[in-house]
């Protein structure tokens, strides 16, 4: 689809296999999603731009490298937060802002309980997680927070994503680049993601 890359990466695949599995418990989900994340960020980053930052090494002035920021990490709460450590690994000088929305069991819409996003950010690139892109809502409505903020440059970061959410996404933002883990199948009649893994935050924090 365009727009979304969906990663073929073998440790990304053995890693979400192992998460799918319903007998996986929450500590190896934990791990097995640092893991994944950790090779997901590094693809999603490949592109970043860098400038020139002159330093000395012991022996001579080179010219290095330096990421062009600041960059801003946007987790939507809950099942996001278990994506800000494999993501800061990488990018440690980023802000972490938050996102509270939880989707109504009966319309599937998102509402908005936490908004940690400033009126204007000096950010120029936010980085929105979270691993389940279902319908869409909660992406599309994290995105739209992230724009009121004044971030332009923004690119969304799951592991399952449903066809049906990646077209709602990609129509409501186009400009956003989408990096999944896998492209699922389908959303069943209660909106969750087919096969999938389930329901991601209680997967992450034990609370089935
Ligand atoms: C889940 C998931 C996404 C959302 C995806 O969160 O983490 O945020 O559903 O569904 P959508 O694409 O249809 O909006 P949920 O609202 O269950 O909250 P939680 O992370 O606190 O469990
Ligand atoms: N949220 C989840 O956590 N899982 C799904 O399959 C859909 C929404």
């Amino acid at each position: 689809m365009q727009g979304c890359t969906v990663s073929q990466h073998p440790v990304v695949a053995e890693a979400l296999t192992r998460m799918r599995d319903a007998d996986t418990d929450a500590a190896t989900f934990r791990r097995e999603l640092g893991r994944l994340a950790a090779v997901l960020f590094a693809e999603a980053t490949a592109g970043l731009t860098t400038d020139d930052d002159e330093r000395m090494t012991p022996l001579e002035p080179f010219v290095g490298s330096r990421l062009r920021g600041p960059i801003a990490l946007v987790p939507i709460l809950r099942a996001g937060l278990g994506m800000v450590e494999a993501a800061l690994a990488l990018l440690p000088d980023a802000s972490v802002l938050h996102v509270g929305l939880a989707r109504d069991e009966q319309t599937l819409e998102p509402e908005t309980y936490y908004d940690r996003l400033p009126e204007s950010a000096e950010h120029r690139l936010a980085f929105v997680l979270d691993p389940m892109l279902a319908t869409g809502g909660s992406a599309i409505a994290a995105i739209d927070l992230v724009k009121r903020a004044g971030i332009d440059d923004i690119r969304f970061v799951g592991i399952v994503g449903a066809p049906e959410g990646v077209a709602a996404l990609s129509t409501a933002h186009p400009d956003v680049a989408i990096h999944l883990a896998a492209l699922d199948e389908r959303l069943n009649d209660v909106g969750y993601i087919l096969p999938g893994l389930g329901d991601a935050g209680d997967r992450i924090f034990g609370t089935l």
